[in-house]
């Protein structure tokens, strides 16, 4: 518990922080490329009705969540999950809330600086006249893949110096830091994302290749196909996508609302900031990459090549092609509006730390916040040293996407179950300035848990080839993508050495100890916490006797 006086200085900049937390490089990045990759207009439908029966009944349970610990002190999730269950052990699944955002800030921050190095280049002209090849080449030197252990040390400057920028700004607080960067990033984010929206829509045909043509691009991505409606991987993945763009399961939410008032809204300004992430990602982020990358190279290349690397190793080539002064501009643009996007969410990220020193160990801001700065640059050395061997995206996957459902499951059976639903209706709509659906308190209920404990029990054991109609008649062979596969590395020769080289399955093993070190760190630590808290409380007891 803390005497935090921090609060939020309007309802405003709280909506553009909760929506800046969500609005990221996923939406820009990520979004695109898994619907490319799941069949355009065939991820729509699982994506919408994840958003629906999962994203909503999310914020609504995490805005709720935060508020009623903070009402009560608590700005960390394994304290406000205390407050809200008799049984002790939920404070260990709050150790998810901190842990998940600890290691995605690792790695996010690291593409951060890509997106601001890329500004700078692009501003400096660094990309004009360079053909495809040559701009895939300069990233790809920039991040040192060069066949072995390298030392980037451009990348590794520019990571230092933006993180130096999130921990100096997470020092200033919630409304002397974090919500005035909202205030400034999130309209320069949507003004640039309209202003390459435009370009794109306006591009059409180029006349390059056969179906050369931007509108193709959206047309791809945008006509709902129903036949995917039966695909399981395709729910798997548009669920996903709605877990990571709208930072549901990561506890940035519950830890943002915990600074809420008594009485602020909750119903409201959860759907003002997910519907806000939903516009800037269905209409904005499906307008920009793979429209202007359909319009220039062709559908069957984008089909073939897309990717979350395109935004740094195709875009700077693509913006070429409409002259060198428009190339400019579009590309300090695309890299800005990514570096605007990628900092409102990295600092959300920086706060689970934050309010739980500060609770529990009675941290000064700046301690917190650098200490923090500390542990992320050490947490992120091995995602940029060991780049090439596959660390990053161990991070990516075991941080932000296990993680998230794991603890999202673990939120929505507390607030519905444990707490009980009765009162996490009245907690949502204590306030509420708008009246929200009678239905959803049976969704929350009902629906939301068993939507994710399906996505997490198919995410455990996706059978082969993602081929579930031989898996139910009885041939269950698990998938290397499953949980449960990659843990055991299936079908993969993991041997650590071999003939004498370090294979990436050592450092995959090196990075999941690393991450499962931190975790169990954290761990000790909410544990060391609670105990203070027991003292304290037996003291207050003696002394009041
Ligand atoms: N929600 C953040 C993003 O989409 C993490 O990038």
């Amino acid at each position: 518990m803390s005497k935090s006086t921090q609060s939020w200085g309007s309802r405003v900049g709280l909506i553009l922080a909760m929506a800046g937390n969500a609005v990221g490089l996923g939406n820009f990045l990520r979004f695109p490329v898994k619907a490319v990759e799941n069949g355009g207009g065939a991820f729509i439908i699982p994506y919408i009705v994840s958003f629906l029966l999962m994203g909503i009944p999310l914020l609504w349970i995490e805005w709720s969540m935060g508020r009623y610990g903070g009402a009560r002190g608590d700005h960390s999730t394994p304290f406000i999950l205390d407050s809200m269950a008799k049984k002790r052990l939920w404070k260990y699944f709050g150790v998810f809330g901190i842990f998940t955002n600890i290691g995605v800030m690792a790695y996010y921050t690291y593409i951060e600086s890509w997106t601001l190095t890329y500004t700078l280049k692009s501003l400096n002209g660094d990309f004009l006249g360079m053909d495809i090849a040559a701009v895939g080449e300069a990233f790809d030197n920039y991040v040192g893949i060069s066949g072995g252990v390298n030392v980037p040390i451009l990348a590794l400057v520019a990571f230092t110096v933006t993180l130096v920028i999130n921990i100096w700004i997470l020092s200033k607080g919630l409304s002397g830091g974090i919500e005035k960067v909202a205030k400034i990033a999130m309209p320069l984010l949507i003004g640039f994302g309209a202003f390459l929206a435009i370009m794109a829509f306006t591009m059409g045909d180029t006349g390059r290749c056969a179906d050369c043509n931007s509108l193709v691009g959206m047309d791809f991505l945008w006509t709902p196909q129903y036949d995917s409606l039966k695909n399981p991987k395709v729910w798997l993945e548009a669920a996903g996508q709605i877990f990571f763009t709208l930072s549901v399961g990561m506890g940035t939410i519950v830890c943002y609302s915990s600074y809420l008032k008594k009485t602020d809204d909750v119903a409201l300004n959860a759907m003002s900031a997910g519907w806000m992430n939903g516009f800037v990602e269905i209409v904005l982020g499906a307008s920009v990459v793979i429209p202007i990358a359909v319009g220039f190279l062709g559908l069957d290349w984008v089909k073939e090549n897309a990717g979350f690397m395109m935004a740094f190793k195709t875009m700077p080539y693509l913006f070429d092609q409409w002259g060198h002064v428009i190339a400019v501009v579009a590309g300090v643009a695309w890299f800005g509006l990514l570096f605007f996007a990628g900092i409102t969410s990295s600092l959300a990220m920086g706060t689970p730390w934050m309010g739980f020193v500060e609770d529990e160990f009675n941290w000064s801001r700046n301690k917190a916040s650098w200490t923090l700065g500390i542990f992320i640059f050490l947490l992120a050395m091995p995602t940029i040293f060991f780049f090439e061997y596959g660390v990053f995206d161990e991070y990516d996957y075991w941080t932000g996407t296990v993680s998230l459902v794991v603890f999202a499951l673990a939120e929505v059976i507390l607030f519905a179950w444990v707490f009980g639903m009765d009162k996490g209706w009245r907690e949502i709509n204590y306030g509420a300035d708008i009246k929200v659906p009678l239905i959803y308190k049976y969704i929350i209920k009902w629906v939301t848990p068993i939507f994710i404990l399906v996505i997490f029990l198919s995410s455990l054991v996706t059978p082969k080839d993602n081929d579930w109609v031989r898996a139910f008649s009885g041939n269950w062979e698990l998938d290397g993508s499953s949980i449960i596969g990659k843990m055991v590395h299936i079908g993969q020769d993991s041997s650590w050495f071999i003939d004498g080289q370090i294979t990436s399955f050592f450092f995959i093993d090196m990075s999941r100890l690393l991450l499962l070190g931190t975790f169990i760190g954290l761990a000790l630590m909410v544990r060391h916490a609670s105990k203070l808290r027991e003292k304290k409380k037996l003291k207050q007891t003696e002394e009041e006797l």
